[in-house]
């Protein structure tokens, strides 16, 4: 899958801009601006005080005030409370009554396997969850904080077509009537399709359910309105799994990317192919292994990894990739190896160490730094992982994650994130511990902040369950569907043509 590496010399542009703006961080507050930051703050804080009586008078829940105050912060946002107003104003569903082809009787022959694919059937149980993590006795520490209890699955990277199925159902705008609807959801589980039909098919197998689904969708009176332009899905792996033509190797994944109703449909998928803006594929947070309940469990967890005792300065997670020169995934191996400040758990084939999610989740609380260098793509579940459990991600390219996840992730990368150009690494003459230390503390506590307050957004909520007031990654990403699909709305009836919608991807 090395063919999914893509350098140009538009993305080592958008690195070099960065990395300046994150050493300029370093700097110190400018005087004149102090004076300004003081009243500042002392507003801020009036407000904040003001706000946290009246919340918990409100909600009666007996959380202490820095609790709330990391997690107000975290994207809550209060639904409309004045009656008059549609709180579904803009943001009704509709969803499609698919043929169950399309999703249920995946889900059910997830064991049905022709062994050519791995069964399924684990990792789409639990509504798409996989199988709930168990603490094993003794390992004291966790006091049962890992364990289904308290929302934690063995959660598939590539299970979001289920879960973010199972999330819109419960959404709370809905609607039956699809001529109110804001956007229309195409429950096609296109991630599990392409599992099913990639190893050992031809072409047109691989293609068929897209294609199949394809037909279907234009012959609906919801098509035509906009010719698919208020339709969208979610493809839950990778851009490039669905874009046959344009690989180097032009052996790999479907083309459900290229069919003409895919092109005007929006489609989330965990990693993007195209630079920002330019294609309608867009990257949302892979999922992690955390399914929090209710608001409470986002509180604890918050609460638990803003106290963890973190004794290493960095970690890494994964296996080497031997056979890609382009891969610095051996350098950072062995830059961890060689440092008393670093741990890393095995993934070389036999060992399982980094198969294990508890064991993931501990190391990743135990650290401060979590090395994330690209893999078998640009983005990595792990990076998710690693900032659930409060840890501030390390990225070598900026398609790792600065060219992904704008929904999700602040634009300004250097609030959250450290970034290393892998040149250097890859050359050798760059210390990955060295880097790491020279950032100052205060610095990298405005960053483990910043990474406690964005948790909640990156997780996907228990689609059985549904969460009161925090915003979770679905509900991020509903709402930057519903926007773009605004804007590509208004387009229509503006008559303003789109930009071509591949008119440029990475490799050009
Ligand atoms: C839509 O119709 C179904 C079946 O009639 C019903 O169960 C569901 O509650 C309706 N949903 C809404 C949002 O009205
Ligand atoms: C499969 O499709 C790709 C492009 O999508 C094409 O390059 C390749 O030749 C096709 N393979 C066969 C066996 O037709
Ligand atoms: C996609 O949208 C354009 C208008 O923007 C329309 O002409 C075209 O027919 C649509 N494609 C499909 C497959 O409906
Ligand atoms: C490290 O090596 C790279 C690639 O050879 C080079 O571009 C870079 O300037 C070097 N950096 C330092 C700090 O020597």
């Amino acid at each position: 899958m090395s063919r999914q590496r893509r350098h140009t010399a538009c993305t080592s542009h958008i690195v070099g801009q960065g990395y300046r703006r994150s050493m300029e961080m370093y700097g110190a507050v400018p005087r004149p601006r102090f004076l300004l930051l003081l009243l500042l703050l002392a507003a801020v804080f009036w407000v904040c005080v003001l706000y946290f009586r009246l919340s918990v008078l409100i909600s009666g829940v007996a959380v202490a005030p820095m609790e709330r105050m990391v997690s107000f912060a975290a994207g809550y946002e209060s639904r409309s409370d004045d009656g008059d107003k549609d709180p579904c104003q803009g943001r009704r569903v509709y969803i499609h009554d698919l043929p169950p082809r399309f999703n249920a009787d995946m889900l059910s022959g997830c064991g049905s396997t022709d062994g050519r694919w791995p069964n399924m059937c684990e990792q789409v149980s639990n509504a798409g969850l996989g199988e709930p993590l168990t603490e094993l006795e003794g390992e004291g520490e966790g006091e049962g904080a890992l364990t289904g209890a308290a929302g934690w699955y063995a959660t598939q990277q590539f299970a979001l077509d289920a879960i973010f199925h199972g999330r819109m159902l419960r959404y709370d705008c809905l609607t039956n009537d699809s001529s109110a609807a804001a956007a229309v959801f195409v429950p096609f589980y296109a991630g599990f399709d392409f599992a099913r039909h990639h190893w050992g098919y031809d072409n047109a197998t691989r293609d068929a359910a897209s294609l199949d689904l394809e037909r279907w969708l234009v012959g609906r009176p919801e098509w035509r309105r906009a010719g698919g332009r208020d339709h969208f899905l979610v493809a839950g792996r990778t851009a490039w799994d669905f874009r046959r033509h344009t690989c180097p190797s032009p052996t790999w994944g479907t083309n459900l990317l290229f069919l003409p109703a895919a092109k005007n449909m929006t489609v989330l998928v965990v990693e993007s192919s195209t630079a920002p803006g330019r294609g309608n594929d867009m990257a949302v947070p892979y999922p992690t292994y955390f399914h929090p309940r209710t608001d409470a469990d986002v509180l604890h967890w918050q609460q638990r990894i803003k106290s963890a005792d973190r004794p290493w300065l960095m970690s890494f997670v994964g296996a080497p990739r031997p056979g890609d020169p382009r891969s610095i995934r051996s350098q950072i191996i062995a830059q961890c190896g060689a440092s008393s400040k670093c741990r890393q758990l095995g993934c070389a084939s036999g060992a399982s160490q980094c198969h294990t999610p508890g064991d993931i989740m501990r190391l990743f609380q135990s650290s401060t730094f979590c090395l994330q260098p690209p893999g078998d793509s640009y983005t990595r579940r792990s990076a998710f992982d690693a900032m659930v459990a409060g840890c501030v991600p390390v990225f070598f390219h900026p398609a790792s994650a600065y060219l992904q996840y704008r929904w999700h992730l602040p634009g300004d990368h250097a609030t959250y994130s450290v970034f290393i150009p892998d040149d250097g690494v890859r050359a050798g003459n760059v210390s990955i511990e060295d880097t790491l230390r020279r950032i100052p503390a205060t610095v990298v506590r405005r960053m483990q902040e910043e990474v406690l307050r964005l948790v909640p957004r990156l997780v996907y909520a228990d689609p059985r369950y549904s969460l009161d007031t925090v915003k979770d990654a679905f509900d991020v990403a509903v709402e930057g569907v519903l926007e773009k699909v605004a804007e590509s709305m208004r387009k229509v009836q503006t008559g303003h043509p789109r930009s071509s919608w591949l008119d440029k991807i990475w490799s050009e």
